[in-house]
């Protein structure tokens, strides 16, 4: 068991932070906002996140929410900076935050060897500059203590980030010095050994026994962060592209994917045609990636292609509805999903956004609504957005036409019986491949599945 302070209690921090003291770690998260930290004290969880609230009531005791950075940071092994890092104008990510942390890191770490663990997805090269500034606070701190810096990427998808975190595919540790590998590894022994009972509601897969661990340099590590989400992305727009192609002559898009994705080489996951990709880590990390790739003179042409066909997917949302409506303006258009996927409210890059901007700049009136994420649209999006309904049944009253943007499953089984008819067109277009053709066909409704056609 060893002391744990985690600084940031976004998705990432909180869930390193609940998941580590599941496994019996003592545990501080930090964060400089105190309404969040008085929430979390509370008990409540400033973010959904499925089952995140139960672990963290579950393992209060080993669980401390603070403000201050001493003395969790002097008191700690292993110090976790997990802070965000937003994309700016230019495609670089803002490492503001990144930097206090480290000075703060710096300021209050403790007599004996401590790691550093850097969480954020950061541009390459920021291990060594993280471990600049820690070391220039501790001096201008007049303390003389032993320290490294790590990376350590995280690769948890919100929606199931708790799952993500405790069976995870790999875990990957950049490092220059190998006494923090060996500290890194046995802080995740239960994770790679899954030498520890489950939760009760994230059961361990089916034939999950251990976890890889992947021990590289910090530069290697920071890189398979940006590689990994670009080949998600590449992988979604890849099928996206095919599909489009697919309902030009007449293929099915879902069987290309299982008659490709069953090569091993290839794999079945990601991809699900549709709108395309959203949330916060895709478009950031890519736009990033190509970036950092600018800076040595390469065009990083695949990253942009797969950037370029995900813009367009959300452009023939509009396409679709203008060809069979001919007029937007006036029409109202429901949008069926606000947050950027089901079983999460982010709202980052969320495709509802641009969709229902570019609707309403036609003249069109958006209603949007979403099972979770409705409070944070009001707030977030304010009257940018679409007008948020209280129901879905205020969606389809008196619609032109319906777009299904998140597959929440209580969307997904709407009651169309009883919906669709009060629509004044009943025109549904599927962003996700997730409706039931036959039965909406079978009511009368008109379904436009993107990838799949009419
Ligand atoms: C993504 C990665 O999957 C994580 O591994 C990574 O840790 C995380 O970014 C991050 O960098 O923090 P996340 O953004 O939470 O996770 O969401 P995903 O589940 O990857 O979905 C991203 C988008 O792709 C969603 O809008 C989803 O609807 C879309 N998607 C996903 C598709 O359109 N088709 C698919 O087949 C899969």
């Amino acid at each position: 068991m060893m002391n744990v302070s985690i600084i940031g209690t976004g998705y990432v921090g909180l869930t390193t932070g609940a998941a580590l003291a599941f496994l019996g770690h003592r545990v501080t998260c930090i964060d400089i906002d105190p309404k969040k930290v008085e929430q979390l004290k509370r008990g409540e969880c400033p973010i959904y996140e499925p089952e995140l609230e139960n672990i963290l009531k579950g393992c209060r005791d080993r669980l401390t929410f603070t403000t201050d950075y001493e003395p969790a940071i002097s008191g700690s092994q292993v110090v976790f900076i997990a802070v965000g890092t937003p994309s700016q104008a230019d495609g670089q990510p803002d490492l503001s935050y990144l930097k206090s942390a480290a000075q703060a890191v710096g300021r209050n770490l403790g007599p004996k060897f401590t790691v550093v663990v850097n969480k954020s997805t950061v541009p390459i090269g920021s291990g060594n500059w993280v471990e600049s500034i820690v070391r220039d606070a501790m001096r201008e701190a007049k303390k003389e203590a032993s320290f490294s810096v790590v990376s350590n990427p995280e690769f948890l998808r919100e929606g199931s980030a708790l799952s993500d975190m405790l069976y995870p595919d790999r875990i990957v540790v950049g490092s220059e010095d190998p006494s923090a590998t060996t500290v890194m590894q046995d802080l995740y022994l239960p994770l790679l050994k899954q030498s520890f009972d489950s939760p009760k509601n994230l059961p361990r897969p089916k034939g999950f026994v251990q976890s890889p661990f992947v021990a590289t340099d910090l530069q290697s590590a920071e890189l398979i962060k940006y590689a990994a989400n670009a080949f998600l992305a590449l992988k979604i727009s890849f099928i996206n592209e095919v599909a489009e192609l697919a309902e030009r002559v007449g293929a099915n898009a879902g069987h290309i994917a299982r008659g490709i994705g069953l090569d091993a080489r290839i794999g079945e996951r990601f991809l699900q045609a549709g709108i395309g990709w959203g949330g916060s880590c895709f478009a950031k990390d890519t736009s990033a990636l190509i970036s950092t790739a600018r800076e040595y003179g390469l065009p990083m042409s695949i990253t942009q292609a797969a950037r370029d066909v995900n813009s367009r997917q959300r452009a023939r949302v509009i396409e679709i509805l203008l060809s069979e409506l001919r007029i937007l303006k006036g029409k109202k258009i429901g949008i069926l999903g606000l947050a950027f996927k089901p079983f999460t409210d982010d709202l980052r890059d969320a495709p509802a956004f641009e969709i229902s901007s570019r609707l309403k700049e036609r003249g069109a009136k958006v209603v949007g609504y979403d099972p979770i994420a409705n409070s944070r649209v009001r707030q977030e999006w304010a009257d940018r957005g679409p007008i948020v309904a209280d129901s879905v049944a205020e969606v389809f009253a008196e619609s032109d036409a319906v777009v299904l943007v998140t597959e929440w499953p209580e969307l997904v089984n709407s009651d169309w019986k009883a919906l669709l008819p009060s629509m004044k067109n009943k025109l549904v277009v599927d962003g996700r491949s997730a409706l039931d053709r036959p039965t909406l066909t079978g009511l009368g409704a008109k379904l436009i599945i993107m990838g799949y056609g009419a």
